[in-house]
């Protein structure tokens, strides 16, 4: 297994991997397409081979790197590959000086769950923010802590 860039051959297993975790909310093809091959995202995928297990997209400004989207597929969730995805920016975000933050729905305890453990900490909360009237929480990684 191995971490790498996602490259434009794994665009078919990335909309699969999206679609089986997101469902009706998953990014579309066309926006999937986009962000691997535009210089501003950041994405990278733990491979088996050409098997994508988990991928993580993420956006960069000048001074933070948001992450955008990260999943596992279904069969090897509950292995620490999203955990290590995330390890990866965090370290990617402390050699260029930059924050790393994220949004997540309130009710995504697994994924908040997750985040908490691995050093993000809530900063703000926007109330009714997704069409089903869930809320997002913007969190932000503690690097002072660390
Ligand atoms: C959220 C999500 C990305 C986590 O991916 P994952 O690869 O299962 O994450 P990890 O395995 O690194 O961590 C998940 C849990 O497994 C635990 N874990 C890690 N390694 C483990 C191992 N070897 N054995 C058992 N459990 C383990 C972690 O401690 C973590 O537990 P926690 O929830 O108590 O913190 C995944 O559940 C997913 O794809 N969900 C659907 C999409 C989604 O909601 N994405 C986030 C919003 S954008």
């Amino acid at each position: 297994m191995q971490i790498r860039k996602i490259k434009p051959y794994h665009k078919k297993a990335l909309i699969e991997l999206s679609r089986s975790n997101f469902g009706d909310e998953s990014w579309t093809d066309e926006q999937l397409g986009n962000a691997i091959i535009n210089d501003d995202y950041i994405c990278i995928a733990l491979l088996d081979g050409d098997n994508v297990l988990s991928y993580l997209i993420a956006v960069q400004t000048v001074d933070d790197v948001n992450i955008l989207s990260i999943a596992t597929s279904k069969d090897n969730q509950n292995k620490g590959y999203a955990t290590m995805l995330i390890k990866w920016m965090i370290n990617l975000c402390q050699n260029v000086d930059k924050t790393l933050s994220l949004e997540v729905k309130s009710k995504n305890k697994t994924a908040i769950n997750l985040y908490t453990t691995l050093g993000f900490k809530k900063i703000h909360e926007r109330p009714r923010y997704y069409k089903d009237g869930d809320s997002a929480l913007i969190m932000f990684y503690n690097f002072t802590d660390k």
